[in-house]
């Protein structure tokens, strides 16, 4: 009921062809599904626990799926913040809540079914964290073995530490993201490992759900959805699956996709700012939010579309921003979010100052991730515990009591 298409050419491929790139121009390629012959029904859907696996029919695994249970994440108003903002219809949807912290878990429950699917008997993928952490989670409970490449010490402790204790063969390498990416790339096609980075067309059906499970929430399809971008794969997927929810007449029109990058590390930015065709990539991204630490985003082409399409916009925020937000949101909202995630919230508050953002939107922010995926950012910016002897009197004098 699907097959493979280029996003660039239209070239189709079958869907058990282990394939990333269009054979003839080179293109990622995107999962199309005969949605006239698809038996879906929102009241269906309706009856199911909010969930990836609740919009079953068009995702493309067909076995038992691998998982632990991914998506169904709360959808936060923001009400302290949105008053700040004069935005009285601002929401977060919290990612961080899912199985291993990370919006990823929805693009793996689906990729590594499809390993499973597909017979492969390896996984693999580069990260900047979250994906490896992720992968692995995916890959223990499917009992098959991941590699997994990061750029050595630019990955949060957190995400190292669940890549290693989930059990996959981590690999640091000395150069960025990017890089290890080509390489991770270049040793799937080489050996046969399957690769579970956004290039996979499989891995993004399942992180398109964010999109529909907002809107199954907020019951409506929110003015703006707003997305911290990195590789691009996680603004395409959102935008991919309300493009098919429009084409199964269940919605009626688009949320303006709106991307945020940190600065120093913006490459979709600078394209949409000055209206060039395609990203020129940056040789050396860097940003306090690691997650989005990518100067080459491979999803590049897509988000733009996705952008232009939907009259959405693409700023950059500082990390003295991103580092604001993530401990607004903390303390204003309860809401603990790590440094990238942050980031999505922080371009609403810009784009507001700047007179963009309309205060009368419904707003949708995806935050992306935990905060205990990077306990070293949050630790540098609190106070640390007041130690004291322990007893009564110093405790009160601690308190000032
Ligand atoms: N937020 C977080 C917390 C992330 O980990 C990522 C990407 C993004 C946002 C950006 O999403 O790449 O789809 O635009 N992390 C990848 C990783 C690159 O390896 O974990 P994107």
């Amino acid at each position: 009921m699907y097959r493979l298409v280029c996003v660039h050419c239209g070239e189709n491929y079958a869907p058990d062809e282990i394939i990333y790139n269009c054979r003839r121009c080179g293109h990622l390629l995107a999962v199309q599904y005969d949605l006239d012959n698809i038996a879906v029904s929102r009241k269906e859907w309706d009856k199911r626990p909010l969930s990836v696996w609740r919009y079953r029919e068009i995702l493309p695994v067909t076995i038992d799926p691998v998982t632990l249970f991914e998506g169904g994440t709360p959808l936060y108003h923001l009400k302290t913040i949105g008053k700040e903002l004069g935005l009285s219809q601002l929401y977060a949807k919290h990612e961080g809540m899912n199985p291993s912290g990370s919006f990823k878990d929805r693009g793996m429950t689906v990729g590594v079914s499809m390993a499973l699917q597909l017979k492969k008997t390896h996984v693999a993928c580069a990260s900047t964290g979250n994906t490896s952490a992720s992968l692995a989670v995916y890959a223990a409970k499917a009992g098959i073995p991941a590699v997994v490449l990061l750029p050595a010490g630019k990955v949060a402790l957190g995400k190292v530490a669940q890549a290693l204790m989930h059990g996959a063969n981590v690999i640091s390498i000395r150069g960025n993201f990017d890089k290890a990416l080509e390489m991770v790339h270049d040793l799937c096609l080489s050996h046969g490992l399957y690769l579970l980075n956004s290039v996979n067309p499989y891995r993004l059906e399942g992180q398109k759900t964010i999109g529909f499970e907002a809107i199954d929430q907020l019951g409506g399809v929110p003015d703006r959805i707003v997305l911290p971008v990195g590789n691009a794969g996680n603004i395409s997927a959102v935008h991919k699956g309300l493009n098919e929810l429009i084409e199964l007449g269940f919605i009626d029109r688009l949320p303006m996709m709106t991307g945020i990058q940190a600065a120093g590390s913006a490459p979709v930015v600078d394209a949409i700012q000055n209206n060039l065709p395609e990203v020129v990539p940056e040789k050396n991204p860097e940003t306090v939010a690691t997650a989005i630490r990518i100067g080459a985003p491979v999803n590049a082409e897509k988000a733009l579309t996705a952008i232009r399409k939907t009259g959405g916009t693409a700023i950059s925020v500082t990390d003295a921003e991103i580092l604001r937000m993530q401990r607004d949101l903390a303390r204003k909202e309860g809401v603990g979010v790590e440094p990238a995630s942050a980031a999505s919230v922080a371009g609403v508050r810009r784009l507001v100052e700047e007179g963009i953002i309309d205060r009368n939107e419904r707003i949708v922010c995806v935050v992306t991730g935990h905060l205990l995926k990077d306990p070293e950012t949050v630790i540098k910016q609190c106070e640390p515990p007041t130690e004291i002897d322990a007893d009564l009197a110093s405790l009160c004098s601690a308190l000032h009591l």
